[in-house]
């Protein structure tokens, strides 16, 4: 679903024309209104799926828009507006009732292949935009703008900016502009990995309410009328306990992200092949639950085992090395033997701390983190993020 050029000849794939289930269609129309006689939008509208729907269910006494980067893609009915243009460039010099669609999704940071101007042409535009970010939160930035006072806003989207960091200014917009319902959906695209929620944003109101909307009838999960722009977990009963009761762990440890790829690579001491002195530098394949895996050259790069504290410092002590990305588990390991590293968090005891590494590796590979971290967080992403992580509750009686 990335977003790859504007303007590079884009085809539908790549402008992110994922068509989005009737039955969640419904359910977001379901969710809309508007005052008679008000305006309703669909940005990102192709053929404009929301709209007619929209219609269908509430009548025909509004006035109907949608906008469309790709003039193929556009295909309204007549009794609707087509503009063909960037959403996200847009300066109507009107406000709307009702704005609600599936905007596309897609990284837009380095990496990502959108053209120079029109990432540095977004970056100045969105007070939201922070890192890497996505199209699909410039595009909820760009409809709560667009709004008018009490104006509601019905978005389907991608979950990651529940929890994300890269998303923190944007929850913090949201908290600051208006009142948010959000519905978790999970897997809501099939044959997609993407876990989506629908956000229901009221322009001016105020507080956060999550709801569970997995199954057939969403169900209350959380009300929180002073919300912030906090991450948005979901409220598992025994996870909480866990951390009203344990020491959280980023106030026991500094958290470091390993070497990235291309520091590695640029250093002058980094080899391709084995050779005397030498050892792997290890990714995360070499992370397994209480075992470091020092034999498999996963990442095909080699790093002198006596010089390991020139490509980070903290690689030249044993420590304990916990996985970024694997997939909804907590995996830990000590690296007893003080190896050179490409991924996964590294940490080191602040000063006093004194914890007993074995029982705290077998504590986080536990039953019981597994649950307290798929509890809180679900499966909203494949990551284990740094908020997340020094949150996680460490019992006083492994200290
Ligand atoms: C995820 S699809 C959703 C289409 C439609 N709302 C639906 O539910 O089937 C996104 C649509 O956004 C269009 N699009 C992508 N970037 C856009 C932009 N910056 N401004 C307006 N439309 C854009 C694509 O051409 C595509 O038709």
């Amino acid at each position: 679903m990335a977003l790859h050029g504007i303007g590079a000849s884009p085809t539908a794939r790549t402008l992110g024309q994922v068509p989005t289930p009737k039955a969640l269609v419904d359910f977001m129309v379901g969710l809309a209104e508007a005052p008679k006689g008000g305006k309703v939008l669909e940005p990102a509208c192709a053929h404009g799926p929301f709209l007619r729907a929209f219609r269908e269910a509430h009548g025909t006494g509004y006035r109907f828009l949608g906008v469309e980067l790709d003039p193929k893609a556009l295909d309204l009915p007549p009794w609707a507006e087509g503009v063909v243009g960037d959403f996200l460039l847009w300066e109507p010099g009107e406000a709307f009732d009702l704005i609600l669609g599936n905007p596309p999704y897609g990284a837009l940071g380095a990496g990502a292949r959108l053209g120079l101007e029109e990432r540095k042409s977004y970056r100045r535009r969105f007070a939201t935009w922070w890192g890497r970010y996505n199209l699909y939160g410039a595009f909820l930035e760009q409809g709560v703008r667009l709004l008018k006072p009490g104006g509601l806003l019905v978005y389907v989207v991608p979950a990651g900016w529940m929890v994300l960091e890269e998303f923190r200014k944007l929850r913090a917009f949201l908290a600051r502009e208006g009142g948010l319902e959000v519905f978790y959906l999970g897997r809501a695209f099939p044959g997609l990995k993407v876990r989506a929620t629908v956000l229901r944003f009221r322009k001016g109101c105020r507080g956060l309410r999550l709801y569970e909307a997995e199954g057939e009838t969403p169900r209350l999960l959380l009300e929180d009328p002073l919300w912030q722009g906090e991450m948005v977990r979901f409220p598992h009963p025994e996870a909480l306990a866990l951390e009203a009761q344990g020491v959280p762990l980023g106030r026991l440890f500094h958290l470091h992200f390993a070497a990235r790829s291309p520091e590695v690579k640029a250093h002058p001491l980094t080899r391709g092949e084995p050779g005397p002195g030498l050892v792997p530098v290890l990714t995360g394949r070499n992370l397994l639950p209480g075992r470091v895996d020092y034999e498999t050259p996963y990442s095909g790069l080699y790093f002198p085992k006596e010089a390991v504290g020139l490509l980070k410092p903290f690689y030249a002590v044993p420590h304990l090395v916990v996985g970024h990305t694997r997939h909804y588990r907590v995996v830990a390991a000590l690296d007893e033997q003080a190896y050179p590293w490409r991924e996964e968090f590294h940490l080191l005891p602040r000063e006093g701390v004194r914890v007993r590494a074995e029982n705290l590796v077998a504590y986080l590979n536990s039953p019981l983190v597994q649950a307290y971290y798929r509890g809180l967080y679900r499966e909203v992403v494949p990551h284990l993020t740094r908020p997340m992580l020094e949150r996680l509750p460490i019992p006083g009686e492994l200290l």
